[in-house]
């Protein structure tokens, strides 16, 4: 390869998408940092002029299969490759499966699962033609462990984990590796963000779901609080692993999210991690 390698990367207008336009474009990147509406890009701008660095902004919208063909097709015009793709863009929602609607489902596994499912094919054809390439998908600890109020959420990063480690054994045959980046709490927007899209569902919450939110909602808060970490540490371990000769296919990026997921490996009755959220919803 000659001249800098091409970064693709979803979500950056605030958060973990936001601070990882930044340290890839540090380390060396041409960034294609998108958006689902470039009408956000102030404060990546602000960051970048901060940082020194310069990043391509453009549009696109993982729900939207014209917005994704679009994006790809027009970073190989311009720039003849794409060495790496950030999965980032995501979102929650809060409700337990009583409370979820058939469009707050298929919203969240859009955004979530198929919207990482279509990118990711759209870009295989140009990495397996460098013989080259790095696809980096943000999950979640919410993909390896269910938790209450967050069964959709949890299903489509679990479907990603499941798409992610079938296609990895296979992509290496092409010469390109598959990353998945799996944080516990991160203090971003996206909590605020959660609690907007599901306010309707959470402000219609009947007994014995309201006090059982309520609860939930308060300890995870405590958990945010004390463990979260912020989107650029996030961004910093996107960035080695895109940098890296030969990247793990799994991070986990805490040690708390270590020891929660280890609950889940170490037992396998599976009691563990029911018993650690049966605790939260606790009075
Ligand atoms: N924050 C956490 O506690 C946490 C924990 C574990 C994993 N994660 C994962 O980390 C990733 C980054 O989240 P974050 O913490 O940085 O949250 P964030 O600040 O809310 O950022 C989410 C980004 O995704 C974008 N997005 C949402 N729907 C989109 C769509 N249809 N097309 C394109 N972009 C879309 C948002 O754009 P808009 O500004 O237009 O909404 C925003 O740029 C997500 O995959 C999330 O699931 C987050």
């Amino acid at each position: 390869m000659t001249g800098q390698p091409v970064a693709l990367i979803t979500g950056c207008s605030t958060g973990v998408g936001l601070h990882t336009a930044v340290r890839l474009a540090e380390a060396g990147h041409t960034v294609v940092a998108t958006m689902r509406d470039p009408g956000k890009q102030q404060a990546l701008l602000d960051a970048c002029a901060a940082a020194g660095v310069s990043v391509e902004i453009s549009l696109l919208d993982v729900c939207n299969q014209g917005s994704i063909d679009a994006a790809v097709t027009d970073v190989i015009a311009r720039h003849g490759r794409i060495d790496v793709l950030v999965n980032n863009a995501g979102a929650g929602f809060l409700g337990s499966v009583e409370q979820t609607g058939d469009a707050d489902l298929r919203r969240t596994m859009e955004t979530n699962f198929f919207g990482v499912w279509n990118l990711t094919k759209a870009v295989l054809p140009q990495m397996r033609a460098q013989s080259s390439g790095k696809i980096i998908s943000v999950t979640s600890v919410g993909g390896l462990l269910g938790q209450p109020f967050n069964e959709a959420y949890c299903a489509a990063k679990f479907a990603v984990e499941g798409m992610m480690e079938g296609l990895a054994p296979l992509a290496k045959q092409f010469g390109v590796d598959l990353c998945l980046v799996e944080p516990g709490p991160i203090n971003t927007e996206f909590v605020a963000s959660v609690r907007a899209t599901s306010a309707a569902v959470l402000a219609s919450l009947q007994e014995p779901y309201a006090t059982l939110a309520q609860r939930y909602m308060g300890s995870t808060g405590d958990v945010f609080a004390t463990y979260g970490q912020t989107g650029d540490e996030i961004a910093r371990i996107i960035a080695a692993l895109a940098t890296s000769a030969s990247p793990n296919f799994r991070t986990i990026t805490s040690e708390f999210a270590k020891a929660m997921v280890s609950s889940k490996v170490v037992d396998p009755t599976g009691n563990s991690v029911i018993k650690i959220f049966a605790e939260r919803l606790k009075g």
